[in-house]
């Protein structure tokens, strides 16, 4: 059934116009002034809001398997608090344990990912190295649609990775046409530095503050960035937490190297004093990696998302139950790492962001969605308000408040970081593919309506890095050819 949005202003990441919007099977068929409904078609009146591309978060854990427990967002009630707070496409990670196939860990993921409500698409974990993970790649990124690997610098003796490999998973990337990503953590250190306040009888939630300063970031992404550019690949760092991390992305940036740096909304808004708090649960609910950060940090990510050092705005959605977290009592080692997010990314950062004037509408379209479909490659069948492009819209509000408050969540936690954040700016209506997902507070938006969103590797000149050119055009090489 075709759908006319009709009386809004199009908010796209370059202009804003009055237009109405048509779609019909799937995708937008018309933007333009005055459109007529054809026969039939549903109109929802758009009077007084933005319509803008649906937000693209590209952070994710729904029913992931971590640290003992699994999170309790699963695809289905992932996506659909993603529909309800404007986010029409997630980016979720197949993660294989060390020395087990990524193809295996592909199609678990496709399975639990059945359900999903929104479209969704996958980045693969290098968690370990060895010829059969060079061989998977090949398979990964030319059958599977999945052109970014993700590099666990932390979590020693699990999912971490070490230079070595890190330097091969790079190379590799770079002859794919794929992305690497990090997770930037020097893991030995935080090792080491849990180890020590455990010792000194810092064993609750502020001890995983404590031992994981913004140096052990600074120091990973400084070191990530110089191994992705000695292979000749570019690099996109996950949930930058602190001015060290955002610092180093944007001096890579200014030397000519392509570098990508993503805050979450979390770090954008919340910070390190949360766990002092004097309740045991509060603060565990709060522990995630890298931790909350002091204050001063917030302006850092705020500047580098204005400045452009930073593009994508995310949330690293891994939400679990405070009885899971209750694992951790008596030893913040083993608190599962995680916060939710998805409902609440783009309420929290339109009032934290547009409404304070840090960002314009148009760069909150940005952040939230055109530069990550472009970093992704599927721009533009999402991130645009386009003639052609996949129908994932978002009718926005500017002036509809809420509290969030977990009471009246959708994803299926029994708390909120954000609880009591008053918000102003939200989603009268959700699309996605040319269905309503979310209308007035009613979300239509079933198991199993996601749809999976294949991506095509990078084109070679996209991967072709400063220092790469320079440490090897001399000697007449084209390309450092790693080996398994
Ligand atoms: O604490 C976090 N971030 N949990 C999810 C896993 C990860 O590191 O992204
Ligand atoms: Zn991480
Ligand atoms: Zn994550």
């Amino acid at each position: 059934m075709a759908i006319l949005i009709r009386g809004g202003s199009v908010v796209n990441h370059d202009f804003t116009r009055r237009a109405d919007v048509l779609v019909a099977n799937g995708t937008i068929a018309a933007v333009g002034q005055k459109l007529d409904a054809p026969a039939g078609a549903e109109v929802i009146d758009a009077g007084g809001c933005y319509v803008m591309p649906g937000g693209i978060d590209p952070h994710t854990h729904l029913e992931f398997l971590f640290m003992g427990q699994v999170s309790a967002d699963d695809f289905e009630w992932g996506t659909k608090a993603a529909l309800s707070g404007g986010t029409t496409m997630i980016v979720d990670f197949c993660i294989p344990n060390p020395g087990t196939s990524m193809l295996a860990a592909y199609q678990d993921w496709r399975r639990k990912a059945e359900k999903a409500a929104s479209d969704y698409g996958f980045h693969m974990a290098v968690t370990w190295w060895d010829k059969q993970v060079f061989d998977e790649m090949e398979t990964v990124v030319k059958t599977y649609g999945v052109n970014t690997f993700k590099h666990f610098m932390a979590y020693k003796g699990a999912l971490m990775v070490n230079d070595d490999e890190l330097y091969h998973s790079f190379s590799r990337c770079a002859q794919l046409g794929a992305m690497p990503l990090v997770h930037a953590e020097n893991g030995d250190v935080v090792f080491r530095m849990q180890e020590d306040f455990m010792n000194r009888g810092v064993t609750g939630p502020e001890g995983h503050a404590y031992s994981r300063p913004p140096e052990v970031e600074g120091e990973a992404t400084n070191r990530a960035i110089m191994v992705a550019d000695m292979v000749g690949s570019p690099l996109y760092v996950v949930h930058t937490s602190c001015r060290q991390a955002q610092e180093a992305i944007a001096r890579a940036r200014a030397a000519g190297k392509r570098v990508y740096g993503e805050p979450l909304i979390q770090h954008l808004v919340l910070d390190e004093d949360e766990y002092r708090h004097k309740e045991w649960d509060y603060a565990a609910r709060r522990v995630m990696s890298p931790p909350f950060r002091p204050k001063a940090h917030q302006e850092s990510l705020w500047t580098g998302l204005v400045s452009g050092a930073l593009q994508v705005v995310a949330t690293d959605h891994c939400s679990f139950t405070t009885k899971q977290k209750r694992i951790g009592l008596g030893d913040f080692r083993n608190i599962p790492n995680g916060t939710g997010g998805l409902e609440d990314r783009m309420p929290v950062l339109w009032s934290a962001g547009v409404n304070t004037g840090r960002l314009t509408k148009e760069e909150f379209v940005a952040v939230t969605s055109a530069n990550i479909a472009r970093i992704l490659n599927v721009y533009p069948r999402k991130g645009a308000v386009a003639v052609g492009s996949d129908a994932d819209l978002v009718v926005w509000d500017p002036k509809a408040t809420k509290t969030i408050s977990a009471k009246s969540q959708v994803s299926r936690i029994d708390y909120n970081v954000f609880e009591g954040y008053r918000c102003t700016g939200l989603p009268r209506a959700t699309l996605s593919r040319g269905r309503v997902a979310f209308l007035d507070g009613d979300l239509r938006a079933k198991a199993g309506d996601g749809q999976y969103v294949a991506r095509d590797p990078f084109p070679a000149a996209q991967v072709a890095s400063t220092t790469y050119k320079e440490l090897n055009r001399p000697r007449g090489v084209e390309r450092v050819e790693v080996t398994p």
